[in-house]
């Protein structure tokens, strides 16, 4: 079985990878990374010569360059995490977004169409649901009211998949997942930034009033709600995927600061994200009922692992961090454009 893997060597793309070329006999991955500033190549690197894997750097938003690789190669099923992933940069500069997050999506859509390939699953997120207020939970039937240029091109990202099940019978399935968190995600997202920080003895920026509520899932239990959806799930459905873990802003600080043993000091109110939303939610019941996935890794235990593992991993982060590795990947592999996503040829 060949698998086609978009955003491979981001933080959820790679653990996807990692978690299939160590679980699932008899398959091989296709992984399709632009190689942006979020993605890294050492996320694999333990694969990075297994006859099983092979990175190719394209965009997923350039047919040309990716149909070679859907004509040369019998594709079993796509799993598209290829996005511009981050709220904040989607405030400053909204339009890379759109190209890879919606067009990217249509273009892989289209080639997958043509060349027959049987599954494809496309990773969404809760955020296309907007905010909620201190009560309720998202379903599967919510409505769309993303508000953020990343929420809203991933919401049109969903119309575009769900228009190829109706239009064409395209078998497609969609995930959308709450917050993920642990090893290797790029540190300008709350939870890795925080933790980096508290270890560089620098600021913690909480926005706002800090009371803004996440649910948070461990990333090991994504990736085995997707390969649940990818073999299990219904052709043109939805599925959501949450932690039942909701907490504020404020409540992950602490949090952080206990294991770490941190002072109060070190939490700094900084303004407001704009258009911040409030609180996000998820049922899940769905995909507990349907195909038995619920999530395994309790809280206290997935956020002391992921601390452990950033304070074990400093080889990683600090280049991260620094730009060092992005140098080192550009000399190795060209030059990337980190604000469309796609290569410079
Ligand atoms: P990430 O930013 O860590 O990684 C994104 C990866 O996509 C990078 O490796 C990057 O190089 C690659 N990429 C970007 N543009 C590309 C393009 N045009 N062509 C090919 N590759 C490209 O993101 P992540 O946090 O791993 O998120 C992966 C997916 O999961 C996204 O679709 C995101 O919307 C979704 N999601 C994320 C979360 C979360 O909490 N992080 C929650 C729910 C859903
Ligand atoms: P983030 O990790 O960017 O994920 P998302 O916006 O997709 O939920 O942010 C999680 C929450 O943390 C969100 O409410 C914004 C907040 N936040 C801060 O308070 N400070 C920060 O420096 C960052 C990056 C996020």
């Amino acid at each position: 079985m060949r698998i086609m893997v978009t955003g491979g060597l981001g933080f959820i793309g790679s653990q996807m990878v990692r978690w299939i070329l160590e679980q699932v006999p008899d398959v091989d991955i296709l992984n399709v990374d632009a190689l942006t500033y979020a993605g890294n190549p050492a996320n694999v690197e333990e694969y990075a010569h297994d006859a099983r894997y092979r990175w190719v750097q394209a965009s997923i938003a350039d047919r040309a360059q990716l149909e070679p690789w859907f004509a040369d190669q019998a594709v079993d099923a796509v799993i598209n995490f290829a996005a511009e992933s981050h709220v904040d940069r989607s405030i400053q500069s909204g339009a890379p977004f759109v190209v890879t997050n919606v067009l990217g999506t249509q273009v892989l859509l289209e080639l997958a169409r043509q060349y027959h390939v049987p599954r494809f699953l496309h990773v969404s997120t809760d955020e296309v649901y907007g905010s909620l207020g201190p009560t309720g939970q998202f379903r599967e039937t919510s409505p769309l009211e993303p508000n953020s240029p990343y929420a809203a091109s991933k919401a049109a990202a969903d119309m575009v998949v769900l228009a190829a099940s109706r239009t064409y019978q395209q078998d497609v399935v969609i995930t959308r997942c709450s917050n993920n968190y642990g090893p290797y995600q790029f540190p300008e997202k709350l939870i890795p930034l925080f933790v980096t920080n508290g270890l560089e003895g620098r600021p913690w920026p909480l926005y706002g009033d800090g009371r803004n509520v996440r649910d948070w899932l461990h990333v090991s239990d994504h990736v085995r709600a997707i390969w649940d959806v990818l073999t299990r799930g219904k052709s043109g459905q939805i599925y959501n995927i949450g932690g039942h873990t909701e907490k504020s802003n404020w409540e992950i600080a602490e949090d952080l600061r206990a294991i770490l043993g941190l002072p109060a000091s070190v939490v700094t109110m900084v303004s407001d994200r704009l258009g911040h939303d409030r609180r996000y939610a998820m049922d899940a019941q769905k995909i507990t009922k349907e195909l038995g996935w619920e999530p395994r890794i309790p809280w206290q235990q997935g956020i002391r692992d992921t601390v452990a593992w950033y304070q074990n991993h400093e080889d990683w982060w600090r280049p991260v961090k620094s730009g060092a590795y992005r140098e080192y990947y550009r000399q190795q592999y060209g030059e990337g454009n980190p604000d469309s996503g796609v290569r410079n040829s």
